[in-house]
């Protein structure tokens, strides 16, 4: 049963400076939302807010995960990953001395995700064979492309069904950027997932998206109801297409 995600009036910072206001946003099940923003909006922060990483100084984010309801501030992270919530980071966070494999069962270190290691090993090799391939190579030695997707990989190893990705463009040549959303789709259809996608490269992210939101100054400038209204908005057009 697909999952969903709500946030309703968040604010969170850093000590004392603030950086997300009043944000709220959903994640329907089985939709894929694309949080658009450019650097230092507040990307990354509000994505550390859900995972548990960061506390909010207000605001609810309430996921629902096969038929139950958890409010998911106050939780830690190994709870929020346990319930079903999985992170592929910024710049992806890999072990680069250890093997591609050894990253892989690092993602499965929580208990819950433990005992269907060896079945979730091997639908992460079914779908990305090249990492099969290179399971005994280190993380380091891999392209960047491939270092996308053991990280895409490593975030599947919990069995999530609410996938957050954050900025899993960024570093990448542009035709790796491109197989690297189509594999989002991929994963997302075959693993029915509900993804939230952080994303600067806006035409690739809108590729995929059913809708989005983009956000400056750690608020919500404009919600796009879908990929038409995005490429419609003046916000848009401004920052993102240089129209
Ligand atoms: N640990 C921290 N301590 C203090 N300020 C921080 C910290 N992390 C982020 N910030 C500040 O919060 C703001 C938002 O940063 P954030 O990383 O959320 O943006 P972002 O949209 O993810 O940007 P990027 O696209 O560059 O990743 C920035 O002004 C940043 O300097
Ligand atoms: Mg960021």
């Amino acid at each position: 049963m697909p999952s969903s995600l709500t946030l309703s009036g968040i604010n969170a910072g850093y000590g004392s400076v603030r950086v997300i206001e009043d944000v709220s946003l959903a994640v329907s099940p089985a939709e894929t939302v694309a949080l658009l923003g450019t650097n230092g909006n507040g990307k990354s922060t509000l994505m550390k807010c859900i995972m548990g990483m960061l506390r909010p100084s207000s605001g609810s984010i309430v996921a629902e995960i096969d038929g139950e309801r958890f409010d998911l501030v106050g939780r830690s992270t190994e709870q929020i990953v346990d319930l079903g919530i999985g992170l592929v980071p910024e710049g992806r966070r890999l072990f680069p001395k250890l093997t591609v494999e050894e990253n892989l069962l690092l993602g499965a270190f929580r208990r819950t995700a433990r005992s269907e290691l060896q079945r979730n090993l091997e639908s992460s090799y079914a779908t990305f064979p090249v990492l099969q391939e290179r399971r005994r190579q280190m993380a380091g030695s891999m392209s960047g492309g491939e270092q996308q997707m053991l990280a895409l990989a490593r975030a599947l190893m919990s069995a999530p069904r609410i996938l957050l990705i954050d900025e899993p463009s960024v570093g990448l040549a542009p035709i790796l950027v491109s197989r690297t959303i189509d594999k989002i789709k991929e994963l997302k259809e075959r693993y029915e997932l509900t993804v939230l996608m952080a994303e600067q490269n806006f035409n690739q992210a809108v590729r995929i998206a059913d809708r989005g939101y983009v956000i400056v100054h750690g608020q919500i400038a404009f919600e796009g109801r879908n990929a038409n209204e995005l490429n419609n908005n003046e916000l848009v057009r401004k920052f993102y297409l240089g129209l």
